[in-house]
Parts: structure tokens; C-alpha cells; sequence
């Protein structure tokens, strides 16, 4: 089995819902720096502060800040067992830094799984996008609906709408995800660890074929 993942793909395509199936299933530890982020905003800590002056708007929080909380969160020992990193890396020095962190703690990326979604269908996904508050479970107005509106099916939380999920931002951020992160697909085929998979199915088709693959 595939172990040390990276999920990649532009803003909603489902990299988050794909890594909570896959992290139940496979026993990988999730670390998504976009949620990371999220939580330093709530509990108002310095470096929520700083994170929301930038994801508000849709930019990139800067690489340093970005690399020394992956770097801490990598050499813990839970990760030992595997992990899957979701929202990182997103810019050349953040997968260079990777490479080297990596290296470091002896644990080597062994798959990099790209989605692919039209734009079309991001627009779509993002504005009916709500999380839940208390646990982070994603759900979608229209395709996936919680079983009671505004409550989560988990963990009974209360569903919101992401402050970066709005048009202006995710214009932004997409701009990002084409001129930073996009060209990382290259970084990581020359390295013969990119696959590649179409989100537009449904979450379980997709998660069936990516699982698969990585139980290869
Ligand atoms: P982050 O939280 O990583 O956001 P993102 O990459 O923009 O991705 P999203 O969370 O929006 O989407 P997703 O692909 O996870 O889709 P989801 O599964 O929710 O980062 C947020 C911000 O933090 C960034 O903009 C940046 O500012 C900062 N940041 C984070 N990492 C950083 C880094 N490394 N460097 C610098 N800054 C960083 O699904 C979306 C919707 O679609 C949901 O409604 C879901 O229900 C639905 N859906 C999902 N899968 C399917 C499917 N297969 N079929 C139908 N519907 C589906």
C-alpha cells in the first residue's frame, strides 16, 4: 500500500471530502493546512490572525509560515504510520521544502494524487459548499445535504458557509491555484509519482477508484 500522499487539485474539488474517506479507510493521518489554518482562526491564536488576513481574501498565506507548521506537524509521531497532506504543497518552494523535510524524517512522498474539475463545476461546488463548525465535515446545498438542514450527520454541529467561499475570493484563489500550484502536476510527473483522476464522478466512485489505486 501507498503510504505518504499528497492531494491535489484546484479549490473544491474535493480534496477534503476525498482525504476524510480516505483517512477512515487506509488509517493515514490528515493533515490539511487549510483546516489548520481554520483552527488557528477560531482560537484567535497570532497565527490565526495572520492566516485570515490572507485567506479571507483568497491569497496564499507565505511559504515560510506555511512550511514551518507543516515541518512541526510531520516529525510528529503519528505520522509515522503514513500520512495525507491536503492543501500542501501549493507553491515550488513549499514542494522543494517537502522534498527536503521528507528526506529528514525518512519518509519518502509515495503518491501524489491529482483531481481533476471544470471550472464550471468548482463555481458550483464552492458556493453550495457548508461545513460543519465543530468537526469540519463538508456538505453541498444541492448534491450532498445533510439528513437535517443545518445540522451535521456526524457530530450534530451547526453547517456554515467558509468566509473565503464567496465569488471575489474564489476568483482569487483559483488565479493562485493556476500560477503556483498548477505547475507543481509537472514537478511531481517528472518524478513519477503523479495520478491523476477525474472528481467529476460521484464522492464513493471516486473515492472506490482512488483508494484502489493507492491499496496497489
Ligand atoms: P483549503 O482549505 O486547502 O482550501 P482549497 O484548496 O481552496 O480547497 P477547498 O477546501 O476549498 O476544497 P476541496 O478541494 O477540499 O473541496 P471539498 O472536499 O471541500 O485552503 C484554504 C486557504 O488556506 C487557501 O486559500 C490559502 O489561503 C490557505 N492555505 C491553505 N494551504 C496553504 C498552503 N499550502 N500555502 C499557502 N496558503 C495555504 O468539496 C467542495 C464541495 O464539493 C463540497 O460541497 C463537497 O460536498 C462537494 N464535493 C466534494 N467531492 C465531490 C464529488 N466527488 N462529487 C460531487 N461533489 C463533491
Amino acid at each position: 500500500m501507498k503510504k505518504n500522499i499528497i492531494l491535489m487539485g484546484p479549490p473544491g474539488a474535493g480534496k477534503g471530502t476525498l482525504a476524510k474517506q480516505l483517512k477512515e479507510a487506509l488509517n493515514l493521518v490528515h493533515i490539511s493546512t487549510g483546516d489548520m489554518f481554520r483552527e488557528a482562526i477560531k482560537a484567535q491564536t497570532e497565527l490565526g490572525v495572520l492566516a485570515a488576513s490572507y485567506i479571507n481574501k483568497g491569497d496564499l498565506v507565505p511559504d515560510d509560515v506555511t512550511i514551518g507548521l507543516v515541518k512541526e506537524r510531520l516529525s510528529q509521531k503519528d505520522c509515522e504510520a503514513g500520512f495525507l497532506l491536503d492543501g500542501f504543497p501549493r507553491t515550488l518552494a513549499q514542494a522543494e521544502a517537502l522534498d527536503e523535510i521528507a528526506k529528514s524524517i525518512s519518509r519518502p512522498i509515495e503518491a501524489v494524487i491529482n483531481l481533476d474539475c471544470d471550472n464550471e463545476e468548482l463555481v458550483r461546488r464552492i458556493s453550495g459548499r457548508r461545513v460543519c463548525k465543530d468537526c469540519g465535515a463538508p456538505y453541498h446545498v444541492v448534491t450532498m445535504k445533510p439528513k437535517v438542514e443545518g445540522v451535521c450527520d456526524l457530530c450534530g454541529g451547526p453547517l456554515f458557509q467558509r468566509k473565503d467561499d464567496n465569488e471575489e475570493a474564489l476568483k482569487v484563489r483559483l488565479e493562485h491555484y493556476v500560477s503556483e500550484t498548477k505547475p507543481l502536476l509537472d514537478f511531481y510527473k517528472k518524478l513519477g509519482l503523479l495520478e491523476s483522476f477525474n472528481s467529476l464522478v460521484g464522492k464513493e466512485e471516486l473515492f472506490d477508484e482512488v483508494s484502489s489505486y493507492l491499496k496497489k
